[in-house]
């Protein structure tokens, strides 16, 4: 009897994570995100398309899904959208895995709730699709509708009218042809001053007609991606001088543009130019003859930027073995930081068998998630963290990135499920990289802007995941001096 109330007691007091299952990251087993409307004090029967489902689209959708934009169909009046109501719910409900929509993937149940330029919908926005599709999809009162955003003809920049917009040469690809890789050019950027860049946005404007849809994205273009830099022109006005090279975020099709910190701008220098080092092009199936537009914002004249050193990169492109028919697939790296760090972006980087990138930082005993995002190698996403909630990571931090593969036919993205694979730069080989960014910070910088943080959180008992030391911000030195070596 005793013993019995020993093992009640003891089974009662183990904690529950002792059975919980591994992270399960496949596909097949993804479990759509579905909420009930009461819960949200929410009335189903009286959703309707123009109360609360036309609001959703122009928030979250249209700036694609309009005719000329990405997205294969317009979802601008009612009529537009009624027909792919159960559509719209079902892709909205994947929420974080590959086929969501709208594409941003990060999970919302960990980890940092604060990136810029976020468009994902909330737990509320779900259960108002999802009541309103179950129901029949009503349109309400047309009356209501909000007033119809105008988009202009022109495919547009999302972060704004450019200070200067440079462009590449033309480029054209036959109907049907191997896919090309190689140098570009150069293109200067006649800056007389040295600037410091706010955003830059890549977009490719070519031949294709945008009065008509195309099934994939993959038909709409003939870039597929490219990796560039900058510099100071060399004399003969053909090559940028190597020691004076500054590397940008790469272009990809449906990647979003690049905002940089207030406080980190990126420097284009007087008499630089691009240098567009490696595209890597795609025919799509009728001749195309297109360009690449760079749109670039400046920070005013003057400016300086407060960080100007790059912290680590992570990733692992070596031990790459990625078995077939296999879900739930781990890789992982480790970094230990050497500096005081801000995370100002994450982007997760793998090839067609990625599901979901993790990373997670270890200080002392604690080891915390800062953020986990699902991938889907047809979008290529950077997450830029709000300036107020970007992690802050004492140095000795180790940062553990840890990639999730799935080789089961489930995962639509791989050319064929039985191969196996190792890492490489081909998309049948494997990658496994953060392509976001950090900045190394003194002791000072540091201290600074722990100290604002602190100031945002209402009590010790706040917690921000991603500042370990926002509640101890001591120096190493005061450490010393307390004898807490
Ligand atoms: C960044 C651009 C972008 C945004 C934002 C976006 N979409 Fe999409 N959408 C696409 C593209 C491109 C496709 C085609 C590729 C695919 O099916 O995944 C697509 C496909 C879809 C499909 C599937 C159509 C089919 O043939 O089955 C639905 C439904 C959809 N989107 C709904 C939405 C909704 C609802 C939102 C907003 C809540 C949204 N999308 C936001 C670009 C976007």
């Amino acid at each position: 009897m005793m013993a019995r109330k020993l093992l009640a007691l003891i089974l009662l007091l183990t904690p529950v994570f002792a059975w919980a299952q591994a992270h399960d990251a496949s596909v097949g087993d993804h479990q759509l995100h579905y909420y009930d409307a009461v819960d949200f004090d929410i009335d189903p029967a009286s959703v309707t398309y123009a109360d609360h489902i036309a609001p959703i689209l122009q928030e979250s959708c249209q700036q694609c899904h309009r005719p000329g934009g990405g997205g294969p169909m317009a979802f601008m009046t009612y009529d537009e959208v009624r027909p792919w109501a159960p559509i719209i719910m079902y892709r909205t409900a994947i929420r974080d895995r590959m086929g969501a929509m709208p594409p941003f993937f990060v999970e919302k149940d960990i980890g940092i709730d604060g990136f810029k330029s976020d468009y994902s919908l909330s737990d509320r926005e779900l259960a108002l699709i999802q009541a309103w599709a179950q129901n029949g999809a009503p349109r309400g009162n047309p009356d209501n509708e909000p007033e119809a955003i105008a988009y202009s003809d022109d495919i547009g920049w999302t972060v704004g009218e450019p200070d200067l917009v440079l462009r590449s040469q033309d480029m054209t690809r036959p109907p049907v042809a191997p896919d090309w890789w190689g140098d570009i050019g150069i293109v200067p950027t006649g800056l007389t001053e040295d600037r410091y860049v706010k955003s830059i946005e890549v977009r490719e404007i070519n031949d294709i007609p945008t009065d008509r849809g195309a099934s994939t994205v993959g038909g709409k273009y003939i870039w597929h991606h490219m990796t560039y830099s900058s510099g100071i022109l060399a004399d003969n006005g053909q090559e940028i001088l190597q020691d004076s090279r500054v590397g940008w975020p790469i272009h990809e099709v449906g990647r979003n543009a690049d905002i940089f910190s207030e406080k980190a701008g990126r420097l284009l220098q007087a008499n630089s130019a691009l240098h567009l080092g490696a595209a890597h092009m795609h025919s799509n199936g009728r001749e195309t003859t297109g360009y690449l537009e760079f749109g670039i914002t400046f920070f005013p004249i003057g400016y300086e930027p407060q960080y100007t050193r790059r912290g680590p990169r992570t990733g692992n492109g070596i031990d790459i073995d990625i078995v077939p028919n296999k879900p739930n697939q781990e890789i992982h790296n480790y970094v230990v930081l050497k500096e005081h760090t801000k995370i100002m972006a994450f982007e997760p980087h793998l090839h067609a068998p990625g599901v979901r990138m993790c990373m997670e930082a270890i200080w002392g005993h604690n080891q915390f998630t800062l953020n986990c995002v699902g991938y889907d190698h047809n979008w290529v996403k950077q997450y830029v963290y709000e300036d107020d909630k970007a992690p802050l990571l004492p140095k000795g931090t180790i940062l553990h990135t840890i990639g999730y593969l799935d080789t089961t036919p489930a995962n639509t993205n791989l050319a064929d499920p039985r191969n196996w694979a190792g890492g490489g730069r081909r998309s049948v080989s494997n990658m496994f990289i953060d392509l976001g960014y950090s900045v190394s910070l003194t002791e000072e910088q540091f201290q600074a802007e722990m100290a604002e943080r602190r100031a945002n959180m209402k009590d010790r008992n706040d917690y921000d995941v991603g500042c370990p030391l926002c509640w101890a911000p001591e120096t190493m030195e005061q450490n010393l001096a307390q004898g807490n070596d």
